[in-house]
């Protein structure tokens, strides 16, 4: 099993490209399913997680290629299954999202049931519910869902109970071939469903709202073929300003957009950061200086997102000063906390949503595990910034969310080596 070897204690300096979007890609290529025409994707990552969802897609009978240039094709015409096997959907929850733009074209679709994950039990009510309110009949049996509208969905009001941003996707896809008019409620604002509201209007989707928490879509018989770009990865991103936060360095990103990373560049400037941005591009300068401590909690967009809790707690553990930590999206996302402190890091737990943060002047090498996709990339940081060589199991984690991580951190002078 591959790991991580990482010397820190270098500055990250240096020049980066971001890459397309993972959280975006999914839902996307799940999209693609809404037409029988060919929809070509261009700046999908190279993941794990990516690659997963083109064979969910391969199993349904779409045509899937990949041309020299690297984007994608898909023709979901003619599909020859209408499920998506617990098999798949077991080793990424993002498979669930087949289930609205199945049920929407073909009236009925069977999804396994995802079930709980690390980061927490992530229940689907919400996506069930919604499509109930589109008219479909909805059963879960034997571990799957299956859902059924033999005459096609239908609009209807739809009020979701809690800000999702998976349940918020499959509604909006399911909706764009719903008769009539929906109207969704309290969705979420993320920069990624933004993305998907505008893959959808490329596609002949009526659709309004997107970004903010109503969404109004007027049902569409059929929908086009089309091209899309997927957007930079927010998350990515982040990682990386964090990353040279910690190690006192300097950073420049390109092919990224800041406006949709307002809250962490603020807590970045709070710890020390000189910010500049551009129209697509994002400069951090840590100037040599040990970060400060900075509060954080997280939030539904626009505020911190979960996604970079862990990584930014890294950052912390190094800073001068205290610091709290909440974690207000998953009940189970401090699993990175003990992995920290084996590496000298000083974090007390307080329940499953608080965590303090005392910073210390170094941390050290030891060898640590990766739990999770974001709490992997925390150890990362953290290896970055300790003294010695650390080694990191289970980075299988970290392949499904950053592409060729090691020659990303190696292009800023970080000292990584991918080892078997
Ligand atoms: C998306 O997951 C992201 N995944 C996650 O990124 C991200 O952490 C999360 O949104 C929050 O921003 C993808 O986009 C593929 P939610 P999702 O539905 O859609 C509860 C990463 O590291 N909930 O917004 O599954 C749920 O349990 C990943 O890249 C219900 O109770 O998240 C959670 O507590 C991890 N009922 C909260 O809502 C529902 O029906 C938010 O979950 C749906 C969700």
């Amino acid at each position: 099993m591959d790991k991580l070897s990482i010397t820190g204690g270098a500055q990250l300096r240096g020049r980066l490209r971001v890459s397309g979007a993972k959280n975006a890609a999914l839902p996307i290529l799940a999209g693609t399913l809404l037409t029988d025409e060919p929809v070509t994707i261009s700046n999908a990552p190279h993941l794990h997680d990516v690659t997963t969802m083109l064979e969910l897609l391969g199993c349904l009978g779409a045509q899937v290629a990949v041309d020299e240039k690297l984007n994608v094709e898909v023709t979901a015409k003619n599909l020859t299954e209408l499920l998506a096997p617990y098999e798949l959907v077991k080793t990424m929850r993002a498979s669930f999202l087949v289930l609205g733009p199945l049920v929407a074209k073909y009236g009925a679709a069977e999804v396994s049931l995802p079930g709980g994950c690390a980061i927490g039990s992530r229940p689907v009510d919400q996506h069930l519910k919604g499509l109930e309110a589109l008219g479909a009949a909805v059963e879960v049996k034997d571990g799957y869902v299956k859902a059924r509208a033999a005459n096609g969905l239908v609009g209807a009001e739809v009020y979701m109970d809690l800000v999702t941003v998976g349940g918020t996707e499959n509604l909006m896809m399911a909706a764009c071939l719903a008769k009539g008019t929906t109207r969704l409620h309290n969705c979420a604002c993320e920069p990624e469903i933004v993305d998907l509201g505008n893959f959808l209007a490329t596609l002949g989707a009526d659709i309004s709202g997107y970004g903010t928490p109503t969404i109004e879509i007027h049902g569409v018989s059929k929908m086009s073929g089309g091209q899309h770009r997927i957007m930079p990865d927010r998350i990515e991103a982040g990682t990386y300003l964090i990353a040279a936060a910690a190690t006192g360095g300097s950073i420049k990103l390109v092919d990224v957009d800041a406006r949709t990373l307002g809250a962490l560049l603020e807590k970045l400037q709070q710890a020390g950061a000189q910010i500049t941005v551009g129209d697509d591009w994002v400069e951090l300068d840590m100037h040599g200086a040990r970060p400060i401590a900075v509060d954080i909690e997280t939030s539904p967009y626009p505020g911190f997102p979960t996604d970079m809790q862990a990584q930014f707690m890294a950052l912390n553990s190094i800073a001068q000063g205290t610091s709290t930590i909440r974690e207000n999206i998953f009940e189970n996302r401090f699993m990175h906390v003990q992995e920290m402190n084996r590496l000298g890091a000083n974090i007390e737990l307080h329940g499953h949503s608080m965590a303090v943060v005392h910073g210390v002047d170094e941390l050290r090498a030891a060898p640590v595990m990766a739990t999770d996709l974001r709490a992997s990339s925390s150890l990362v940081i953290a290896a970055l910034a300790a003294q010695g060589t650390t080694t990191i199991d289970r980075i299988y984690h970290i392949d499904r969310g950053y592409e060729t991580i090691e020659e990303k951190l190696q292009q800023i002078g970080g000292a990584v080596q991918r080892v078997s």
